[in-house]
């Protein structure tokens, strides 16, 4: 069973910026998972929260911000002040670096608002047909399904994976009409009777947010494919790989 480090690795580096992936590779893991947003000037930056409050040294709602703002902001102090220098980072040059150091990325397009979809999906899929990474070191990931049928008609060669907290009846369905690789649970509400019909099915299983040693243990005898972790974890038993 794989390991993507959560919003880079969050319990090591401050979430979702270029030091949790330099904190990734170091930790030997080849997946990040990393969350995107869409400036009010519609530059695509990675930044998990609706509001600046947590993350960064300002307030306020992180859409009605410009790049120029953004990119002012300490978004490392409130982890540690071994991080005070650290700024946000636009997807195109996280993505530059993940290449270079040839770790793979699992890119969440994160809504706020439904209204949000089309111009959010429109912009990463600009970003994503720079080919600054090879498509197949890319996973999208989404709650909202509209984002992913955007993303499905304008980068139908990117991988996409459905992101829910409880896994839906119609699960299959819906992985069906987005032509969708992969299916992303809260494991919490993950039983080993639905793991199974999922990999049967012939899909890819990926559970977040696990950071102990026994639940991802638990997970890769239910063959999970991967899990989202703050912290790595010993490697799982019952190896299964993503791609
Ligand atoms: O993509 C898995 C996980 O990151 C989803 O939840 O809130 O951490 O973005 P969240
Ligand atoms: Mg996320």
């Amino acid at each position: 069973m794989l390991q993507c480090g959560h919003r880079g690795l969050a319990s090591i580096a401050p979430e979702n910026t270029l030091a949790g992936l330099e904190a990734a590779h170091q930790y030997g893991l080849s997946w990040v998972e990393i969350d995107v947003q869409l400036t009010q000037d519609n530059r695509v930056v990675l930044f998990h929260d609706q509001q600046l409050d947590r993350c960064t040294n300002s307030r306020g709602l992180f859409g009605q911000h410009s790049w120029q703002q953004l990119s002012q902001l300490d978004a490392g102090s409130w982890f540690s002040a071994e991080f005070a220098n650290e700024r946000l980072v636009l997807l195109s040059d996280y993505l530059i670096r993940a290449a270079q150091l040839n770790i793979k990325v699992n890119i969440e397009l994160k809504l706020y608002a439904q209204g949000d979809a089309l111009p959010l999906a429109q912009q990463v899929s600009q970003v994503l047909a720079q080919r600054l990474i090879p498509e197949t070191q890319i996973l999208l990931s989404s709650f909202n399904i509209a984002t992913l049928a955007y993303m499905q008609q304008w980068q139908p060669m990117i991988k996409r994976a459905l992101l829910v907290k409880r896994i839906p009846h119609n699960w299959q369905r819906l992985l069906q009409s987005l032509d969708g690789h992969a299916l992303h649970c809260d494991y919490r509400h993950l039983t080993c009777s639905k793991a199974h019909e999922i990999s049967t099915a012939g899909y890819q299983l990926n559970c977040y947010t696990v950071n102990s040693q026994h639940q991802a243990n638990t997970l890769a005898s239910w063959g999970v494919n991967m899990i989202f972790t703050d912290n790595p974890l010993r490697q799982a038993p019952g190896a299964q790989h993503l791609v």
